[in-house]
């Protein structure tokens, strides 16, 4: 189904997002991402808090804009993380993974635009009905937390018939050909994670980038494992989607002892047989560590 372009309400170039990774997109990949001509999106995940994002926020260069993520169980459990990201008058805001919406209408009272991930038709119906002004479909294929319900094109097309949002496509968009596709589909752009994981400018440590270079498509799996064992808030329905090592392979739970030492111990060591490293189906893309400008031009359509 071929559907006419929906112009994105920010401006870009280059019409790519940098997802907001936690962890992974900190200020720098998020100020690099936006001067060369996508946006780029700060990331506060299970550990975000007020002082992490003001930390990040202090690395975008003066007169840069950028977008901000951050997560539903997380800011209820810190409300001054959302409180911070709202003060800090993003480009987009992104509250991850919760069922209330009514921080759409707190951002946009505040002139700010707002997107929501959505997993299948009926978030994607919740998220046009609570007027998100951009609304991003997270195929199963995608990298991190989710529910990995539905194919990317799949929940595109869906998502599209039902809305006159602009819509994003997400879920191991990894070359300029993919991001076509995407465009061609209807899509108005890409909100793209694990392609931006191992640039320069991310705050990915050097044992996740290691793992993230050498795993290939098949080296993902959905697990809870790491979530038990750091103990985040995370639903239960909610999986991530991480590279695979002896920590996921040795625990089917990681709320024992053990587990939860194990993973303390390699997260020191930056160890990452032991460690949660989120990566999408597109993993087997990453070949370098390049500078977030030249994995943009590189996914430029
Ligand atoms: C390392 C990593 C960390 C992520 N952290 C977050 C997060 O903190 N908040 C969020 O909304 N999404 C997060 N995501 C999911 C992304 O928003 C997005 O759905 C996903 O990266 C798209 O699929 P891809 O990784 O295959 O490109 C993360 C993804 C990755 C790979």
């Amino acid at each position: 189904m071929s559907h006419p372009a929906r112009a994105l309400p920010f401006d870009v170039r280059v019409p790519i997002v940098n997802a907001p990774m936690g962890g992974v997109a900190g200020g720098a990949l998020a100020a690099a991402v936006t001067q060369a001509g996508g946006l780029g999106m700060i990331g506060q995940g299970s550990a975000g808090s007020e002082a992490s994002l003001s930390a990040q926020l202090a690395l975008v260069p003066e007169g840069v804009r950028v977008g901000i993520g951050v997560v539903d169980w997380v800011v209820r459990r810190e409300p001054a993380l959302l409180e911070r990201a709202l003060d800090a008058d993003p480009v987009l805001l992104t509250v991850g993974f919760g069922e209330d919406l009514g921080w759409i209408r707190r951002a946009q009272d505040r002139g700010i635009l707002t997107a929501v991930q959505v997993f299948d038709a009926a978030g994607g119906a919740a998220a046009d009905a609570a007027g998100a002004d951009v609304i991003v479909v997270r195929g199963r294929e995608a990298g991190g937390h989710g529910r990995h319900l539905v194919d990317r094109d799949v929940l595109l097309d869906e998502v599209l018939a039902l809305t006159e949002r602009p819509v994003l496509a997400a879920g191991a968009i990894s070359t300029a050909e993919d991001v076509r596709r995407a465009l061609a589909r209807g899509a108005s752009g890409a909100w793209v994670g694990t392609a931006f994981t191992t640039a320069v400018e991310a705050l990915s440590s050097r044992g996740s980038r290691d793992a993230l270079l050498a795993a290939g498509p098949d080296d993902t799996i959905l697990s809870s494992v790491f979530d038990q064992a750091a103990g985040w808030g995370w639903p239960a329905d909610i999986p991530e989607r991480v590279i695979a090592n002896d920590f996921t392979r040795r625990h089917a739970d990681g709320r024992s002892a053990e587990a939860r030492a194990e993973f303390t111990a390699a997260g020191a060591a930056d160890d990452p047989r032991g460690m949660s490293i989120n990566a999408g189906l597109g993993v087997g893309h990453l070949r370098a560590e390049l500078p977030a400008a030249e994995v943009l031009a590189a996914l430029a359509p």
